[in-house]
């Protein structure tokens, strides 16, 4: 796979690196994208089912689409992409996953520092954003419940999935810790991610303004390729298992 010598360089001097992933990240796990031919945005029309108000128009609608979801997700295993990340971490002091994907695979894969900014879908939220149940409380009448829409055994309100919906902002604490990252990046990988939803997109044009190196990981062109200073054009599966071989002859490990 071809690396340029100026990204093994800055691999090899630096001391922190941030990988912003979307959908792509998963895509070899077997969960689908949004955009693009067999993306959900192509089959589903987002404003039916991922926002509050297509949730209190059809509850019914929308939780049969998580729960379809959920059983994609609980089924799906860390691709080699997710397992090298995991590994990668150990070979620099300050290394930051930040990801827009729901499903968990990074955890899973055994990374540490990981900031989710669009949520995860597995966890329950209670719509009344002032009720103060237990998210144990809440599993359990969902588990309950099944395919049905659950109601808050405290308050009443219906039960969400706790995903970040259109039209609502990201959780400020990982917005925030995902800008500072961005901002102390030497490096900065953007992989699988169509680079249109804000403001995760803005992230490495901040990486970039305070001097960071960014790599584009993705097979398709999109509105960042233009402006990142290197891109690989493959699977982010394939990608980071040969960075991951790079960088254990370039570093050693500091954990
Ligand atoms: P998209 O579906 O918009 O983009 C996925 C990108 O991954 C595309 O650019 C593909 O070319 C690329 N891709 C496909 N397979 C890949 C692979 N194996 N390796 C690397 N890249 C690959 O997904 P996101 O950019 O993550 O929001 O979408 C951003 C947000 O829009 C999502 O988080 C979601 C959606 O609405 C919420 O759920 C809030
Ligand atoms: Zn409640």
């Amino acid at each position: 796979m071809p690396f340029s010598m100026n990204l093994l360089k800055r691999l090899q001097s630096a001391y922190s690196v941030v990988v912003l992933s979307g959908a792509g990240m998963s895509a070899a796990s077997g969960i689908p994208t949004f955009r693009g031919r067999d993306g959900l945005w192509n089959q589903y029309r987002p404003e039916e089912l991922a926002t509050m108000e297509a949730f209190r128009r059809n509850p019914q609608l929308v939780w049969e689409w998580y729960c379809w979801r959920r059983d994609l997700i609980r089924g799906a295993k860390p691709n080699a992409g997710h397992l090298a990340l995991a590994e990668m971490e150990r070979y620099f002091p300050e290394f930051a996953v930040i990801t827009q994907n729901v499903d968990n695979l990074h955890q899973t894969a055994g990374t540490r520092n990981i900031t989710e900014l669009h949520g995860n879908i597995m966890r329950n939220l209670c719509i009344n954003t002032k009720c103060s149940i237990s998210s144990e409380v809440l599993d359990r009448e969902v588990a309950r419940m099944g395919k049905t829409p659950a109601r808050c055994p405290e308050c009443g309100s219906l039960v969400r999935p706790g995903v970040v919906w259109f039209g609502e902002s990201l959780p400020e604490a990982a917005i925030a810790r995902a800008q500072t990252f961005s901002a102390e990046a030497e490096v900065f990988f953007s992989a699988g991610t169509s680079s249109t939803v804000a403001p995760a997109s803005s992230l490495p044009y901040m990486a970039k303004g305070n001097g960071a190196y960014v790599v584009e990981i993705n097979p398709e062109e999109t509105p960042l390729s233009s402006v990142a200073d290197e891109r690989v054009a493959a699977g982010a599966h394939e990608v980071f298992p040969k960075l991951l071989q790079v960088i254990q002859k370039l570093r050693q490990r500091v954990r």
